[in-house]
């Protein structure tokens, strides 16, 4: 009936190993711990990990053009989250990550797979601009570990621009309105969803048009002059899942109009935007219903004004500037546990 003497021993054995295990167990976790966590409870997506300065290779300036960079802890107000940004490709065996700007690498797939590179650096995709703008995006797949775009779902979000929370409630102010409808538009495609939208509406409500061949305006005057405006059209150049640029952030928003939106669905702007800061041009069956509407909101002082009622809470920050984003990766890389993965299908995932 006792169990033989050998399973005894053989318990007693495992129950000493098993004391072992625990004691071991004890001992290495809280060391862990102290570690991974050496200033106690830490918000992960908040700290810089160490505070070790960090070397970021960046590939090509985009679009060729160059930029000062910043010290990311001043402009993020985050101490500790330091990046030591550089252009000189002699650093790319030491650089902690590199930064590759779809535009300006997107020709040459043979040559960027051909380099020899560490297993643990990441290589970060870079794009601004929408599918519908980015060239041989199938050539690259299979090159990149994380992604860096507008797109929410990137894995570093870099958004042309978002609200933020007030701390306090503010005044609404409006700027004086003596103009109807503005639009500035550079780059004019005929055939385009939205010079298709703005000839037909045009014919129901008049629309100032400035840009490269319409009325000239300076950079330096763009804010003040749309400023006056009732409505400002933010339309964009293609329709794609959260591209929303600076057309709505800083032509609109900070101008302090009203945008009227052409680009993706309503539900994809009310993922960055309370529903009564906008009017989107899908709310109507057409350009008429649209310029009937305008013109209604124009002569309806305390209908317009309610556009303006979630200003008392959030106001619009714009999030250009590469050095701004290089910033989000430089973040990123600080606070975030690696999980790096190879980006398989990027054009199917961006398109
Ligand atoms: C970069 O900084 C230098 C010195 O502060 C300044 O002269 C220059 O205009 C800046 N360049 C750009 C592109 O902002
Ligand atoms: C690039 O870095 C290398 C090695 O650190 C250095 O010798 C070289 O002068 C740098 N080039 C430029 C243009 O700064
Ligand atoms: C796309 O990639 C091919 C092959 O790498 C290249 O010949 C072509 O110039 C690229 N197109 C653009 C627009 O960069
Ligand atoms: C990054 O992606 C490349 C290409 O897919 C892959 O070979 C490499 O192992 C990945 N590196 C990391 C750190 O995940």
């Amino acid at each position: 009936a006792y169990p033989p003497m050998e399973a005894r021993e053989g318990w007693k054995i495992s129950f000493k190993k098993l004391l072992n295990v625990l004691l071991f167990s004890v001992i290495f976790s809280s060391f862990l711990i102290i570690s991974l966590c050496p200033f106690g409870s830490l918000e992960p997506d908040a700290v810089p990990r160490g505070g070790r300065s960090l070397t970021i290779l960046l590939w090509t300036w985009p679009f060729g053009s160059s930029f000062n960079f910043t010290e990311c802890s001043e402009l993020l107000g985050v101490p500790g989250c330091h990046c030591h940004f550089t252009t000189n490709r002699s650093r790319f065996c030491r650089a902690d990550a590199v930064i590759l700007h779809h535009r300006d690498v997107c020709g040459d797939r043979e040559r960027l797979a051909r380099l020899p590179r560490l297993p643990t650096q990441p290589w970060i995709w870079l794009n601004m601009e929408s599918p519908s703008h980015s060239s041989n995006l199938s050539a690259m797949d299979n090159l990149f570990n994380l992604t860096m775009s507008y797109r929410r779902d990137s894995d570093i979000f870099v958004p042309y621009g978002e609200l933020q929370l007030l701390g306090q409630p503010q005044p609404v102010t409006i700027p004086h309105k003596s103009k109807l409808v503005a639009w500035v538009v550079s780059n004019w495609q005929e055939e385009s969803h939205r010079v298709r939208y703005y000839q037909e509406l045009r014919k129901h409500i008049p629309v100032d048009v400035y840009g490269k061949n319409h009325t000239p305006l300076a950079q330096d005057k763009l804010l003040a002059t749309i400023s006056q405006y009732t409505f400002y059209l933010a339309f964009e150049n293609s329709q794609h899942q959260d591209y929303i640029t600076e057309k709505l952030w800083r032509n609109a928003l900070s101008s302090g109009t009203i945008p009227v939106v052409l680009g993706p669905p309503r539900d994809n702007y009310e993922r960055f935007l309370p529903p009564d800061s906008f009017i989107h041009v899908d709310d109507f069956g057409s350009a008429q219903e649209l310029a009937r509407f305008l013109f209604e909101l124009a002569w309806d002082a305390e209908r317009y004004r309610g556009y303006f009622q979630w200003r008392r809470w959030f106001q619009p920050v714009l999030g250009t500037g590469w050095a701004w984003r290089l910033c989000r990766a430089c973040h990123f890389l600080h606070t975030t546990e690696p999980r790096y993965r190879p980006v398989s299908h990027l054009a199917a995932w961006f398109m």
